[in-house]
């Protein structure tokens, strides 16, 4: 099953909880605009999101992500992609999410909870 393609099987706000780890990176920008926005369409309207993913916030971290796309391709045999916190920061604003974010114990990985902005306008 392709994650770009839950809205075949799954209605509007149908969700509670959305959660994962790691997934993102999977994804090009341009997919990843697409899943969010799927995400958004697919909670309910408190329904919330709770990640743990790679993104660098400096040109050390960058250098940690670099080697995990190629230890991806080459140990794994998967293409993975880089975002940076800018990155994500921008795409969950832009498609209507309202997070925070918190380091984990894990280089590069943070963690992020996110609600649908509109839930705060009302
Ligand atoms: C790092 S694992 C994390 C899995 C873990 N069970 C979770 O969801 O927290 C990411 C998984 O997503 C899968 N994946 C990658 N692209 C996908 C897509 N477009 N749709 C569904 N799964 C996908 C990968 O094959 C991989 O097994």
């Amino acid at each position: 099953m392709n994650a770009l393609d839950l809205k075949s099987f799954l209605n509007k706000g149908s969700l509670h909880w959305i959660e994962t780890d790691g997934f993102l990176e999977f994804f090009t920008h341009s997919q990843l605009k697409n899943l969010l926005t799927i995400w958004h369409f697919l909670l309910k309207r408190h329904g919330f999101i709770t990640i743990r993913e790679p993104a660098g916030n400096n040109l050390f971290e960058s250098m940690i992500d670099e080697f995990r796309v190629v230890m991806g391709k080459w140990w794994l045999g998967v293409k993975i992609y880089i975002h940076t916190v800018t990155d994500l920061q921008k795409l969950f604003a832009d498609v209507g999410f309202k997070y925070v974010m918190h380091p984990t114990a894990v280089p590069t990985f943070r963690r992020f909870t996110m609600i649908k902005k509109s839930v705060l306008n009302n």
